[in-house]
């Protein structure tokens, strides 16, 4: 069975004075709700990952994540910050191929499949990100294009370390427009990757791999997504940064 998951993204918004709140506020939340077969996961901006992790520790099912890392693992590449030095200081998750990562920055399928090969090699588990864009989804060939982004990535990667990944389904066009994709474009989406994962690897593994969905997720539809088969939880932006909201989403959980 694949392990409920749900991870915030607050990608870069807070100072390191309401990183602090926001989490201490979410704890309190936690606290009180005792949901603890779910995992919860804070994809915070690399300068607080500290706090917010000490912040976390103890706390059963919680922990941080980063929301990038460098494809390079070590040298003069001035700014980067590397899958060594996140696990120099135990981060346990990152995010890598995040599509804000691939339009704005201009990440490859290359350069998406190194930085998932270093996380692994430091063993950090990275949340892969996929999903297609708008004109994609309306040439109707969403299927094949998250197919492609999967072949040119972690499908390269031996079953071994393929089954320590968590894959997140977000479609481009309902990330942060308030626009989330109809049950069935989530459906078929989450069925395909699971079928993709079956023919690749093995049914075992397929079965095992969470596979979350992101894209405009609110508490207001939270459960009616976490209720459709294949989804295995969410990632959520926009919403994460109210601790209150992102306590909700985390509670519409099954
Ligand atoms: P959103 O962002 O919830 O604000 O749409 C999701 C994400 O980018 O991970």
């Amino acid at each position: 069975m694949p392990r409920k998951i749900v991870a915030a993204n607050w990608k870069m918004n807070n100072d390191e004075y309401s990183s602090k709140k926001l989490t201490f506020d979410f704890l309190k939340y936690i606290s009180e709700s005792n949901n603890t077969k779910v995992l919860k996961i804070l994809s915070v901006p690399f300068p607080f990952l500290n706090t917010v992790t000490k912040m976390c520790e103890g706390v059963d099912s919680v922990f941080v994540s980063a929301q990038n890392s460098s494809d390079y693992s070590e040298g003069a590449y001035t700014g980067e910050v590397s899958a060594k030095m996140l696990s120099s200081i135990s981060v346990p998750f990152s995010l890598v191929g995040h599509s804000e990562r691939r339009e704005i920055f201009g990440e490859s399928d290359d350069i998406v499949f190194a930085k998932t090969r270093l996380l692994l090699e430091n063993n950090i588990t990275p949340i892969f990100c996929c999903g297609e864009p708008i004109n994609i989804r309306k040439d109707n060939t969403h299927l094949s294009f998250v197919e492609e982004q999967l072949n040119l990535s972690v499908f390269k990667l031996k079953s071994s370390e393929f089954k320590k990944i968590i894959i997140a389904y977000e479609p481009v066009w309902a990330i942060g427009t308030g626009e989330t994709a109809s049950e069935n474009d989530i459906s078929e989406m989450h069925r395909h990757i699971r079928s993709l994962i079956k023919s690749k690897y093995s049914s075992s593994l397929s079965n095992d791999i969470s596979i979350l969905y992101g894209g405009s997720l609110k508490p207001e539809n939270a459960k009616q997504i976490f209720d459709i088969k294949n989804v295995d939880g969410g990632l959520i932006g926009g919403a994460s940064l109210n601790a209150k909201d992102f306590i909700d989403i985390v509670n519409s959980i099954n």
